[in-house]
């Protein structure tokens, strides 16, 4: 079981055998609202039938297609509509299969690119503090949470990290972007200023870090990271992995924030969850860097079996026209105030020491129980889902990011449904 305590669950197993808009069903026949997306990914809700038809529909008429030297239609068609969503300039796709493959994709990207450009000494590559960007060597190097690191050797060379931006003392309860911290983003000058700008190739930060118990960026670090990785001549790349397709209440991370990156990681929200796929956005100045060269060789030595599968490309297609039809890119931002005023209502309850939101994100953060971190938002976990609430929980933290189709009676279902644990656990 990835990501989970195997002997916990073996006793006593946790299974869902069916799923529709924002319900599970359990095995004993129980409904369970859905208020994580499943893991942050299905957006547009469950067994939504356009996304359904078309993946059956695709398995019948091209299973598969060689991913290599060879193409097929809807590949094409949704690296087409993914740029028409994306901010302007970010206009060339490259398809895989995960977040976690999206991430190396993009640092390999970097990489690449600076040698393509004459500069082969820009190979480092700079990360923050709990940071999450899967579990893949690269991922979890330029990645700063320490249980994903700790055992596993001494991961990439030539990798610094910035310092996170979460500060409970200062920024505790805040609504929205908190008010403190924006200078954090000067820390990336510091480092510049010990490695040198013409030893770094790159920069890559969650606009919203998501799984490491969400940690909003303050007004203008974002931009500020834009600006000095600009000025020193560093690709800045957006891990938007879960910010992607309107988890915000806009397309994506970099929209709400107004800076766009060089590079965007994309996977999750993309397929709504239900075929394994990837997108990396890049410019055209990277894209044509490559561009160079005989025109029968490969000009980038990368990609996946399942690069652009005709399946997943069906999935997203369908994916992104559900998105459309039903404005749900967008659909946070008319939620995010009745989601922001119920989760709020939760300060005061027992254990909470912080709640933050962000379009239809939000996080309760519990004070642990002395010398059994994660404990206690494991039993608020397990009170909520015995109780039909699927919530998501890291360290001692809550977080929640319902599918866009969520009501707002729903919300207040989920507010309610974690008011009800915290009230039940120790
Ligand atoms: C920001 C970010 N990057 C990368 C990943 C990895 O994605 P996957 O689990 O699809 O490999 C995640 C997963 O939660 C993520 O949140």
């Amino acid at each position: 079981m990835p990501f989970t305590a195997n002997r916990q669950f073996k006793q006593n197993p946790r299974l869902f055998v069916a799923a529709k808009d924002m319900h599970y069903t359990t095995s004993d026949g129980r409904q369970v609202l859905d208020g994580t997306a499943g893991l942050w990914c299905v957006n547009a809700g469950h067994a939504r039938p356009k996304i359904v038809e078309a993946i059956a529909n695709q398995a019948a008429e091209l299973d598969y297609a060689p991913a290599f030297q060879m193409g097929h239609p809807k590949a094409f068609e949704l690296a087409n509509r993914i740029v028409d969503i994306a901010p302007e300039g970010l206009n060339h796709v490259l398809f895989t299969n995960s977040g976690s493959e999206s991430v190396e994709t993009a640092l390999k990207v970097a990489l690449a690119y600076q040698k393509q450009k004459g500069q082969g000494s820009r190979t480092r590559l700079i990360g923050r503090e709990r940071g999450y960007h899967g579990v893949n060597f690269g991922g979890i190097s330029v990645g700063g949470i320490v249980t994903n690191r700790k055992m596993f050797g001494t991961l990439l060379t030539g990798v610094d990290h910035m310092p996170h931006t979460h500060n409970l003392s200062k920024n505790a309860f805040s609504r929205g972007l908190p008010a403190h911290g924006a200078e954090l983003a000067d820390e990336l000058e510091r480092i510049v200023t010990l490695h040198d700008a013409s030893t770094i190739a790159a920069v890559i930060v969650e606009p919203v870090a998501g799984s490491t118990g969400v940690l909003i960026p303050p007004p203008d670090y974002l931009k500020r990271l834009r600006e000095i990785t600009r000025k020193h001549g560093i690709l800045l790349i957006f891990d938007e992995v879960i910010t992607g397709y309107g988890r915000l209440g806009t397309p994506f991370g970099a929209d709400y924030f107004g800076v766009t990156p060089d590079i965007m990681v994309t996977a999750k929200g993309l397929t709504n969850g239900v075929i394994p796929m990837g997108a990396v956005l890049v410019s055209s100045e990277i894209h044509d860097a490559f561009m160079t060269g005989p025109e029968h060789l490969i000009e980038f030595f990368h990609g996946y079996t399942y690069s652009g599968n005709p399946i997943a490309s069906a999935a997203g297609l369908a994916t992104l026209e559900t998105y459309k039809e039903e404005g749900l890119l967008t659909r946070g931002a008319e939620l995010a105030k009745v989601w922001e005023d119920g989760l709020h209502s939760l300060r005061g309850e027992p254990h909470v020491i912080d709640v933050r939101n962000i379009g239809l994100v939000g996080a309760i953060e519990l004070e642990p129980i002395a010398g059994q971190p994660t404990k206690r938002a494991f039993s608020a976990f397990l009170h909520a889902y015995e109780n039909g609430l699927l919530i998501r929980t890291t360290g001692d933290i809550i977080a929640l990011s319902p599918p866009l189709i969520v009501s707002e009676s729903q919300i207040g279902e989920i507010v309610d449904g974690v008011r009800n644990a915290l009230r039940s656990i120790q």
